[in-house]
């Protein structure tokens, strides 16, 4: 089982993760992450970008572990975007398969360590057989308590927010919901994030400062941080940057500056 940070000793060793400067009563309960940068960590080191998705996939995997034993509730990451399929078919062929091996090889762990897989985006125009991965996946993990690990995939906001449009006019034509009473949160309750708490911090490494079609509904009040790291190498000291800095923020949601 990963170990959970906060209830161990502190200690500067090398290779030991610093929880000194994070409040431990005030953690983000969503994190949302754009793992961009990828291609161009790749091209710097003159390889083919899809070494620079392999390497994501390992930075995933180090936030998913590291968030899970922050006490993190919810981690959403953006693994492949509606826009995404105009990119080379090797590349796109690579990316599906990346998210394959990863659910062939993490669920165990992931399992074991109480983490609950969700998927959130048009996952029915990926191939059948991966659609078969998804299903099992959110099947053998539905029960566990920990880290919500929330993977987007084939995911774009609008498109997530059309579906509910579309959703919830097919409801007042046929009587159950009264358009007059159609309020935020039944909205809310039509997107894919349907039950979870809207992101807290968005962290986007890679240079880029845009949203790039996530998350559009739910980042409306989020804290936004940016990096020029690409995702290949961000690392634990990122994370605990970034949240930090999202301590220090005064959040207000269109009300007053608080006091004291
Ligand atoms: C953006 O970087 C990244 C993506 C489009 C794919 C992200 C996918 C992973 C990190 C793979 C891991 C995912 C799973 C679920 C195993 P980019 O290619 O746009 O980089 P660039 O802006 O430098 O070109």
């Amino acid at each position: 089982m990963w170990k959970k940070l906060f209830n161990r000793p502190q200690s500067n060793l090398r290779n030991t993760i610093n929880t000194n400067h994070i409040n431990k009563d005030a953690m983000p309960k969503h994190i949302a992450i754009i793992m961009d940068g990828n291609g161009r960590w790749a091209k710097k080191q003159g390889l083919p970008r899809t070494f620079g998705h392999q390497a994501g996939a390992e930075t995933l995997r180090t936030i998913v572990k590291l968030c899970s034993q922050l006490g993190v509730q919810v981690l959403t990451a953006y693994a492949f975007s509606t826009e995404n399929w105009k990119r080379p078919d090797e590349e796109v062929n690579f990316l599906m398969r990346l998210l394959s091996d990863y659910l062939d090889n993490e669920i165990d762990e992931l399992n074991e360590n109480q983490v609950r897989i969700r998927f959130i985006g048009n996952v029915s125009e990926l191939a059948d057989q991966l659609q078969q991965k998804i299903i099992h996946a959110q099947t053998v993990t539905n029960d566990n308590s920990g880290l919500i690990l929330n993977l987007a995939v084939n995911y774009g906001g609008r498109l997530e927010i059309t579906k509910a449009v579309q959703q919830i006019s097919d409801k007042v034509r046929c009587g159950e919901i009264d358009s007059s009473v159609i309020t935020e949160e039944i909205i809310s309750q039509h997107l894919y994030t349907t039950g979870l708490p809207d992101p807290d911090i968005l962290i986007r490494p890679g240079g880029d400062y845009r949203i790039s079609n996530f998350l559009l509904w739910q980042l409306a009040y989020t804290e936004l941080w940016f990096t020029d790291i690409c995702w290949p190498d961000f690392k634990a000291e990122h994370l605990m940057q970034a949240i930090q800095n999202y301590q220090q923020r005064d959040r207000r949601f269109g009300g007053l500056k608080h006091t004291k």
